[in-house]
């Protein structure tokens, strides 16, 4: 489908466009998705995925839209992955960082992306490090908004891709399957955005992590809380380590990265607990030898590049999918 710039954003400004749903222009997180939902993302990031590996030229979908990334935080794979994402589908790509952004001046976040939209920006990519920024900007504008990890909220596109990656290898079936979360659980976007989708497809989560870093209520979002990891790991179709945020010690949450390797990080041994066919994912960036040790990494048992690859594919889908749902709002 192409789209012509004729559209968007193009409806009216007026009250009650949203309801307390997010519309589906926007995505702002994994938590009030359905399985249908979801599973029509994955389907169409799966034919995605299938176009990249098969390097299939680019396609027009997105011709005459404007996709704007505003990162705010530093970021290698998930913006370079909308870039290619944006790209591959025939956008317009305008990106803009905190330090070259007015923001840096005093101008104020909404004052800054409502002078992007006046520009004719279609669809905002943001990262940010205040939880709910993306949301808050989506009640003020016209244009689609992508959540590109806001604080320690969500990172949908993350938790997408984890799924898809997660779906390729366990064969499309979620239920039953069982994935271990380790790490900083408590401030971390990816688990959060990882516990939902996961949780909506049936398979059972495990969250393990030093107890400063496991929040107390956690439970209540359905998984289960494992105080010792290795318990855990025996038998689970998957874990996935969470990047330590060396921030953390700083603020006496832990106390050495080698006692956190000690105790939660995963290294050849820890794998060998896992059921013959489990596999091991890291959102990236990771510390090699803090979180996973160096040959866990680039083990036969890992799937983080994968996880990467899948990255765009997810992109692709969600930048087509919202801006499906502006043109049908024009
Ligand atoms: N996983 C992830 O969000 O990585 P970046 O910070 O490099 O985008």
């Amino acid at each position: 489908m192409t789209l012509t710039h004729a559209h968007p954003a193009l409806a009216p400004h007026g009250a009650g466009r949203f309801a307390a749903r997010p519309a589906p222009r926007h995505l702002l997180g994994l938590e009030a998705m359905d399985r249908a939902d979801l599973l029509r993302i994955l389907d169409e990031a799966e034919r995605w995925r299938e176009a990249i590996d098969a390097r299939e030229p680019d396609s027009r979908e997105l011709a005459g839209i404007t996709v704007c990334l505003g990162f705010f935080e530093a970021s290698t794979r998930t913006r370079v992955s909308f870039e290619l994402a944006a790209t591959r589908l025939g956008a317009r790509v305008v990106t803009f960082s905190v330090g070259e952004s007015s923001t840096a001046k005093g101008e104020t976040l909404l004052d800054t992306v409502r002078v992007l939209e006046a520009m004719r920006v279609d669809l905002f990519v943001m990262r940010h490090p205040a939880s709910g920024a993306p949301g808050y900007i989506a009640e003020h504008l016209q244009a689609g908004v992508i959540n590109a990890g806001d604080g320690q909220h969500e990172h949908p596109t993350q938790g997408l891709l984890d799924l898809l990656t997660l779906r390729r290898v366990w064969k499309g079936r979620f239920e039953g399957r069982r994935i271990v979360l380790v790490g900083d659980i408590a401030h971390s976007r990816v688990a959060r955005s990882a516990i939902h989708g996961l949780t909506t497809l049936g398979a059972h989560v495990t969250v393990a992590g030093p107890p400063t870093l496991v929040p107390s209520g956690i439970a209540a979002l359905g998984v289960t809380v494992s105080p010792a990891l290795e318990p855990a790991l025996e038998g689970a179709d998957a874990v996935m380590a969470l990047r330590l945020q060396r921030e953390r010690m700083e603020q006496g949450l832990l106390a050495s990265t080698g006692e956190y390797a000690r105790e939660w990080g995963i290294d050849a041994r820890r794998v060998r607990l896992l059921h013959e066919d489990g596999v091991v994912l890291h959102p990236g960036p990771v510390n090699r030898g803090v979180e996973l040790s160096p040959d866990v990494v680039d083990g036969e048992r890992s799937v983080i590049f994968d996880q990467v690859t899948n990255g765009v594919a997810v992109r692709c889908a969600v930048l087509a999918r919202c801006a499906r749902a502006l043109s049908e709002a024009a």
